[in-house]
């Protein structure tokens, strides 16, 4: 493993770790000195708008391209170096599935298994294995064009995991399956994650990819805007946080009367950056913008239940990841 790391994921060993990595194609600068690293044990979402660089990127970290200038490691291995040693650590769905004439599924991934050395008698448990780990043992005997999306896109995330990788990096497998089928990926991806693999995931949707990673990466025409935990990620780049409050609805005179009491109360409290009382809205509730921590908070909600406010709901909005996608990305695009 390269000595050092990025200041995030210092916890875990980064199983993918990239420092200055670039790649020109001409005069196209499409990736620009880019710095991440991926813990292990991660599903990291590598999230940007078409021609950002995922796939650059991508087919960097699993040697089918090289980088122009700059390093990257996978499990340790250098992309440039110990390209046989990368390509055992790591699996690669494309972002689109070959053509594959009079193919049964079993028998496309016997022949990627062929094709990964893995030994002839070991292959019928394997394949039959995978097969039912991305439920589709019942089309075993089916024609691989015959399948519909979805199943495609299953049966490739099988072939992927032929050899065992340590590291799944899937370009863009969610798009065009229903909504369905997205249920059936993210559960695949969770299960894929107990069995110990690390899992990068790209798409330009990043609601798409919200609810089922632990650490974002977000790319720009080449430039890697943000990239961390979740949680971490929200942190900084929320400059404050939303709180909601509701009341108790048959509180004399009025709901909205106690909301207006309980505003006039918080508007001037430390860490109140803005207060917007919402009468009409079903519940009535106020919204506090605060950029204070947790103890400033319980003291806020203090001074409402000791002025007598009967307070029934307060409680941090969740904040919603898109967004925070529109306002990195903002300005750079265009
Ligand atoms: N083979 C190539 N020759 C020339 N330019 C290329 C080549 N491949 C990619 N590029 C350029 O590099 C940049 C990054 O492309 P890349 O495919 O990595 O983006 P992406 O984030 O995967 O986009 P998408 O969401 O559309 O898949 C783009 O400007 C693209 O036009
Ligand atoms: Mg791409």
């Amino acid at each position: 493993m390269s000595s050092g790391s990025t200041a995030s994921d210092t916890s875990v060993a980064a199983i993918v770790e990239t420092r200055g990595l670039t790649r020109r194609y001409g005069a196209t600068l499409a990736l620009n000195q880019l710095n991440l690293a991926i813990p292990q044990g991660a599903i990291y979402g590598f999230i940007g708008p078409n021609g950002a660089g995922k796939t650059t990127t991508m087919r960097i970290l699993t040697t089918l391209l090289l980088p122009s200038d700059g390093e990257a490691w996978v499990a340790g291995y250098s992309v440039v170096r110990d390209r046989a040693a990368v390509r055992r650590a790591v699996g690669f769905m494309p972002d689109f599935f070959g053509v594959y004439d009079n193919m049964k599924a079993a028998e496309y991934l016997e022949f990627f298994a062929a094709a990964y050395d893995i030994a002839p008698a070991r292959r019928p448990r394997l394949i039959d294995d995978l097969l039912a780990l991305v439920d589709l043992s019942h089309k075993k005997e089916a024609e691989v064009m015959g399948l519909s999306r979805g199943m495609k896109q299953r049966l490739s995330l099988a072939r992927t995991m032929l050899h065992d990788p340590a590291l799944l990096i899937l370009d863009e497998p969610a798009s065009g399956l229903d909504p369905r089928a997205r249920v059936e990926l993210r559960e695949l991806l969770k299960e894929l994650r107990a069995m110990g693999k690390t899992i990068m995931i790209s798409s330009h949707i990043l609601t798409e990819l919200a609810e089922m990673c632990t650490h974002i990466g977000i790319i720009e025409r080449g430039n890697l805007l943000a990239s961390g935990d979740v949680a971490t990620i929200m942190r900084e780049l929320q400059p404050h946080r939303v709180f909601e409050v509701q009341v108790l609805a048959d509180t004399e005179p009025g709901a909205a009367a106690a909301l207006e009491q309980a505003a006039a109360l918080v508007r001037g409290q430390p860490h109140v950056l803005a207060v917007r009382v919402l009468p009409e809205d079903e519940p009535p509730h106020m919204q506090i913008d605060f950029d204070g921590d947790d103890r400033a908070v319980s003291g806020l909600l203090g001074r409402l239940m000791a002025a007598g406010i009967p307070v029934t709901h307060f409680a941090g909005q969740a904040s919603d990841l898109e967004e925070i996608f529109l306002r990195v990305t903002e300005g750079v695009t265009g």
